[in-house]
């Protein structure tokens, strides 16, 4: 007679399990906030079950909550969040960097693919540890650039995408995959010091494991619920393998390209870390996770960049040819010059404006409040909050921006670059522009970037004249980095009148 009801009980206990373990997941825990709104769990999942898209998702569910309230609770990456978006809020979390640390893959999913792959390095460690990192790769983030490498790639990438037009004479081309590849050789050569030939060789190895990893990384099943990396699924054992192989093979290459000792003072990014490891400094895990994540952040930020910007002027054919004509007026000598191209009004402004609407980092979920935190004496946030924040929402507020913030309008930025100049670093540091972060955390990358973007601009205004592919169904990412899904362009040589 004792079986059925130890079956009952049993049966129960599981019940009972699952139902926590559901309800954990579908509802806010209750340390979060209360006197502000929590976006419905199934938002989440949207990505999931059709196609949709980043833009037309914040504007239909998270715009309105957000611009009342300044923040939400919402879950994002296996976990329940406070995402911030309010400029006073995120002034106070880009401020007091103390009291709102990173907290990175490695800390909130530390079993996952994704935190294998990215683990801890100069964007996600904290503390110490952030300090010796940095110390160690700004300089060389931040040394003066070789344009003339940038300058070939990007002639490289023009002729390129030249040849897939003509071999597809009859529409456009869709120009992802060459975009990332020319990043990638633009990274590898200027900022570490190793070609991966990516643009000349589409077969390169590194180049392909990259292509087969990042399906399994921003796979958005795995993105959401991490835990699944708990268990045994072959799939992410392979995933797993994958990114191993990956770092491994990148380490091997940067090493093969200084083959002479690498010295503390040099000014190659890629040569400083292994001479930190040489020295003792870097572990060789930290060396492999500081060099793979120069390489993501360092190609995929750029690249996304680029097709933004491309998108914006494909869309506008009259705004293309006012930049192109300011591009025209420097000497034949300085249109490939950082320097020169940055003292372009519209060009810059250009820049800037695609960097305001579609920051390329939309959305990002990486800290954790180390204590009670009051934000604005409004919302009280308890000491292990996960928050983050959605550069997106914050860089299109009305009150600084204006009442046309969702408007392409470069013109606001100024007439001169001095005013745009001073405008970028206002909003920057009143936490109204926060594309590249702000603050003590501010991306090391940002001159390297606009620098090098300067130049691809010019590249492609010089040479090329192009629209969109009307066959383009209009439309961003469904998730993760914001930019125009597989965009289409029709592209045309630009003749000698033009
Ligand atoms: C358009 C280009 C770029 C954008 C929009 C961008 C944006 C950002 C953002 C939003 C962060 C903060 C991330 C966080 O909250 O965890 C960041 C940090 C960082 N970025 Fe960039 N980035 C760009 C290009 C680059 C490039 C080319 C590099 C070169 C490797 C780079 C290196 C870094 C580094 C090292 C940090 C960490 C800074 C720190 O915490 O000390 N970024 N970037």
């Amino acid at each position: 007679m004792a079986f059925p009801w130890v079956a009952a009980s049993l049966l129960f206990s599981a019940v009972w399990a699952i139902v926590r373990f559901v309800t954990r997941i579908v509802l806010p825990p209750s340390h979060l906030p209360k006197n502000i709104p929590t976006i419905p769990f199934y938002y989440t999942l949207l990505a999931l079950f059709k196609e949709v898209d980043q833009e037309q998702l914040y504007h239909k569910y998270l715009k309105q909550p957000l611009e009342q309230w300044g923040a939400v609770n919402i879950f994002f990456g296996g976990h329940w969040n406070v995402l911030i978006t309010r400029p006073t809020y995120m002034a106070q979390v880009l401020k007091n960097d103390e009291d709102f640390p990173k907290a990175g893959n490695h800390v909130k999913n530390p079993d996952s693919v994704l935190a294998l792959y990215t683990g801890e390095n100069v964007i996600s460690a904290i503390g110490e540890t952030w300090k010796q990192f940095a110390a160690i790769m700004k300089p060389g983030l931040q040394s003066a650039i070789d344009a003339s490498v940038i300058a070939r790639n990007a002639h490289i990438l023009v002729d390129l995408l030249m040849q897939d037009q003509k071999r597809n004479a009859a529409s456009g081309v869709a120009i992802l995959d060459l975009v990332q590849a020319y990043a990638i050789s633009n990274v590898s050569e200027s900022l570490l010091g190793a070609r991966i030939d990516a643009l000349e060789n589409r077969k390169n190895p590194l180049l392909q494991l990259q292509k087969e990893i990042k399906p399994k990384i921003f796979n958005p099943i795995h993105l959401n619920f991490p835990i699944l990396d708990w268990f045994y699924i072959p799939s992410r054992e392979k995933a797993k393998q994958l990114v191993k192989t990956f770092k491994t093979e990148l380490t091997a290459l940067i090493r093969q390209g200084h083959r002479h000792e690498c010295q503390l003072d040099s000014t190659n990014l890629g040569c400083r870390l292994l001479a930190a490891h040489n020295t003792g400094q870097l572990s060789e895990y930290h060396l492999q996770q500081n060099l793979l994540i120069t390489f993501v952040a360092g190609h995929e930020n750029p690249m996304i960049l680029i097709l933004s910007n491309l998108f914006v002027l494909a869309d506008r054919p009259y705004l293309q040819e006012q930049v192109r004509r300011e591009v025209h007026s420097l000497p034949p000598s300085e249109r490939t010059q950082p320097d020169a191209l940055a003292t372009l009004p519209l060009l810059t402004s250009v820049i800037f404006e695609t960097l305001r609407m579609y920051p390329p980092l939309s959305q990002i979920m990486n800290k954790r409040t180390a204590t009670d935190v009051i934000l604005s004496d409004d919302i009280i946030l308890r000491a292990g909050t996960f928050t983050g924040y959605n550069g997106y929402s914050t860089n299109r507020n009305p009150e600084f921006w204006g009442p046309d913030a969702d408007k392409f309008r470069p013109s606001r930025w100024g007439e001169t670059v001095e005013d745009a100049n001073a405008l970028f670093r206002r909003a920057t540091s009143k936490a109204e522009f926060i594309t590249f972060h702000g603050g003590k955390r501010t991306c090391l990358g940002q001159k390297w970037a606009l620098a090098t973007h300067r130049v691809t601009m010019a590249i492609f205004l010089t040479s090329l004249k192009w629209r969109l592919d009307p066959t383009w169904p209009r439309m961003m990412t469904p998730a993760g980095p914001l930019m125009p899904k597989n965009l289409r362009l029709e592209l045309e040589t630009l003749s000698i009148e033009d």
